[in-house]
């Protein structure tokens, strides 16, 4: 019999969510299967009428190449406690399910990140409706998973800057600091920075001294380098310190300025002429990476493949070159920072890039 799934994307936009929803809605239609793409995540679905739109196969084609998420997508507002107009916090979780059988959906597909993933199961236990997940971040912290969606292009994008800034670095004889997003994970740092020939990285799971980094860029004058790159993640703290934060208008709390703390002590200390450069939302945007498209792909036509057989409550993931399904309570349980053993984090050492330590 024909079913009717929902798709939705939660949290931070990143490249590779269109791609992902084409290749499930072509999968589905496969099965002659309905997509409804619901907008804005669980928001689409509270909303009364809910918020949803039939995707046509025929007209999926061009979210390949496209950035962002047709979709829509947010990353606030916890529909256990909603904040509503009147200040107040709400549950809305009753009116989320309201509108998924408003709806006539057989499963919904999540495409989201761990803190995303866990409010769509929360929800999905508590409203009685079919959940399979695609894990999404440029963080790529979801665990379980080695890859997830929207990482790869990250790191292109932050390996690019790399490699521009090598070339005004080297012109002006200066120290460049490249901030990179990747929250409470040094992923999208440790790669870039091994891809972009960054001579410092610096990374949230291995606390960093300012005195040795600047005994470093000095060790590097004395060898007659004449510039430096140094690439730290935005959750990137002292052995004293603590990850650097701002809380803006709204009161929420936001990761971000470690590259320009680390840019004052140096340039504090007359090491070098010193700059930062703050990549933050270019790499969420932009065309998304052949590999992304790829996994988007896979992770799709697996998402629509596991409703078919009806294994919920599960999540595709990327392991030793296959997509296979594991319990989402599996992936939300192990949150996935680099590890300090780890391939790249030796590799990294191998070729005398510093780590701050
Ligand atoms: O989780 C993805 C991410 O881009 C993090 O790397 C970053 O800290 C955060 O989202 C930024 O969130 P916002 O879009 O709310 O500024």
């Amino acid at each position: 019999m024909g079913k009717r799934i929902g798709i939705l994307t939660s949290g931070g936009d990143c490249a590779g969510l269109n791609p992902v929803i084409r290749a499930v809605v072509l999968r589905a239609a496969e099965y002659g299967w309905e997509v409804m793409g619901i907008r804005q995540a669980t928001q689409g679905l509270m909303a009364d009428p809910p918020q949803a739109v039939l995707l046509d196969p025929k007209a999926v084609g061009s979210l390949l190449t496209a950035g962002g998420t047709v979709l829509g997508t947010t990353n606030k507002g916890n529909p256990f406690a909603f904040p509503m107009p009147d200040g107040t916090l709400r549950d809305r979780s009753e009116d989320i399910s309201r509108g998924y059988h408003q709806l006539g959906l057989d499963a919904i597909i999540g495409i989201g990140g761990d803190g995303s993933l866990a409010i769509l199961r929360k929800l999905a236990q508590q409203g009685g409706w079919n959940l399979v997940g695609i894990p999404k971040t440029i963080d790529n912290d979801v665990g379980v998973t080695e890859r997830s969606i929207g990482f790869d292009t990250a790191v292109n994008i932050a390996t690019e800057a790399l490699d521009r800034l090598q070339f005004t670095a080297a012109s002006h004889s200066r120290v460049i600091v490249l901030e990179v997003m990747g929250r409470d994970a040094g992923h999208i740092a440790i790669s870039a920075g091994i891809a972009g020939g960054a001579d410092i990285i610096l990374i949230p799971e291995i606390p960093f001294s300012v005195e040795k980094v600047c005994d470093k860029l000095k060790e590097r004058q004395a060898q007659g380098k004449n510039y430096s790159l140094i690439i730290v993640a935005e959750a990137a703290r002292t052995e004293t310190g603590t990850a650097i934060t701002t809380t803006d208008s709204l009161g929420q709390c936001r990761l971000g300025g470690i590259g320009q703390y680390l840019t004052e002590e140096i340039c504090q200390r007359h090491v070098a002429e010193t700059r930062v450069t703050v990549l933050g939302h270019v790499q969420r945007g932009g065309i998304p990476s052949p590999l992304d498209r790829l996994i988007a792909s896979a992770f799709g036509v697996a998402a629509v493949d596991l409703v078919a057989e009806a294994r919920f409550d599960h999540m595709v993931t990327w392991q030793n070159r296959k997509v296979v399904s594991v319990p989402i309570a599996d992936a939300i349980a192990h949150y996935q920072a680099v590890d300090p053993e780890s391939t790249l984090v030796r590799t990294a050492r191998g070729l005398g890039i510093y780590l701050g330590d």
